[in-house]
């Protein structure tokens, strides 16, 4: 009976999957590729900026990573995603190693709120930052406002360690061409060559503060704000934009990595749980009610799954909303928040990846 029912559950997992082609791979930089994909029937449908979630099995177990598309859907005909290699990392150096034109991922359907909608009459200033692999998504974004808006613009502000870690470096360099009037590319290198004449060193409170005083000093433009790095960078712009005035609605991040997640990660797998206890939680999830018995050392999710409920997730971090609850009662823990807007918070909502019941009346409904 047992069989039978776990047989279904996989079933249905299964048939949530989106098996994607890989049709070219393409070496951007000495750690970093983008792979694209052969349409599926019907076309993917993303917005520029949303992610992927990749599916795959390592040593037994189903993992999954999320990817930034770094296309946009109104221009490329091919979805793709850029990687770089993260040392030790599973999946970003299979990806970079092991991945070639023919071979099929499973992967989830596009999700992510960091995107907007475009329209022919918006006469916009986009305000970019990048840093690193944060390009990914960055780029789809600005893609799609040079073709969609003739009257808006785009200041990128991109930094990169060094010439050769610049992903993208070319297709740029041709959309400026293109573009001479609506699009500017700033680079700032943490360490360039010696011949490098452009902005250098780590980026400073300064360099963002210029850059942004100078994106508000333009009246005639409405501004929106988009920052994709690492979060020392994310923060900094954010405080920026935060003592400039700038509404948060119109400043929109995405982080790759949380250390706050990998540290609370390492610390229960080393039995440190911080008073924690076990605790019964409810879950309910497509509109049934089940019970979770929730440990010290794992999130509301890990034990989910653990229980073969097929709950919703990406990246185990905190960080994309793939795994969002709302908060019916009870309190929960979150090791990581980065994904949810103070609104969302305030509104009850958590990430069930990163959480832990304080209470024992905690009831959870994934929406
Ligand atoms: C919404 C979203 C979009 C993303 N988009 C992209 C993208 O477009 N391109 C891309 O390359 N990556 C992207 N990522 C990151 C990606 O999902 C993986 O986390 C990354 O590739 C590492 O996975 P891995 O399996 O190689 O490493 P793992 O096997 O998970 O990790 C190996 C070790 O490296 C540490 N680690 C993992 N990531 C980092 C990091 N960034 N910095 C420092 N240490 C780290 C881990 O804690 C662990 O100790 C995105 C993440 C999110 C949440
Ligand atoms: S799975 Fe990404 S925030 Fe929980």
């Amino acid at each position: 009976m047992f069989n039978i029912f776990k047989k279904k559950k996989e079933e249905v997992k299964a048939s949530q999957y989106l098996p994607l082609k890989v049709r070219e791979v393409v070496k951007e930089t000495a750690d970093t590729v983008t792979l694209y994909f052969e349409q599926p029937k019907p076309f993917l449908d993303y917005k520029p900026g949303q992610f992927l979630t990749l599916v795959m099995d390592f040593e037994g177990k189903e993992q999954r990573r999320s990817y930034s598309l770094c296309t946009s859907p109104y221009v490329d005909p091919f979805p793709g995603i850029s990687v770089k290699r993260v040392p030790k990392g599973k999946f970003s150096n299979f990806l970079n190693e092991r991945v070639f034109p023919g071979k099929t991922i499973n992967v989830l359907k596009p999700l992510g709120n960091f995107t907007t909608d475009f329209h022919s009459k918006n006469r916009k200033h986009f305000f970019l930052v990048a840093a690193g692999s944060g390009i990914t998504p960055i780029m789809g974004i600005l893609k799609s406002v040079l073709v969609n808006e003739p009257n808006s613009k785009v200041s990128l502000l991109y930094c990169s360690r060094n010439e050769e870690q610049i992903i993208f470096k070319k297709e740029l360099e041709s959309l400026v061409e293109k573009n001479t009037d609506r699009l500017e590319v700033i680079h700032n290198l943490s360490q360039p060559s010696e011949a490098w004449t452009g902005l250098k060193g780590r980026v400073t409170k300064e360099t963002i503060l210029e850059f942004a005083k100078k994106a508000e000093s333009e009246p005639e433009f409405d501004k929106e704000y988009f920052a994709c790095g690492p979060e020392g960078i994310m923060d900094n712009v954010v405080s920026i934009l935060d003592e400039l005035g700038v509404p948060s609605e119109k400043v929109h991040r995405e982080s790759f990595y949380s250390a706050a997640a990998d540290k609370a990660h390492d610390d229960a797998a080393h039995g440190i749980t911080g008073g924690l206890l076990t605790r019964d939680v409810k879950v309910i999830l497509e509109g049934e009610e089940y019970a979770v018995t929730v440990s010290p050392d794992k999130t509301i999710l890990e034990a989910g799954l653990a229980q073969d409920l097929n709950m919703p997730y990406s990246c185990q971090s905190g960080l994309c909303t793939a795994c969002r609850g709302r908060l019916l009662s009870g309190k929960v823990k979150m090791d990581e928040d980065a994904g949810l807007s103070p609104n969302e918070i305030e509104a009850g909502y958590v990430l069930c990846c990163v959480s832990h019941p304080l209470t024992d009346d905690v009831k959870v409904t994934i929406e």
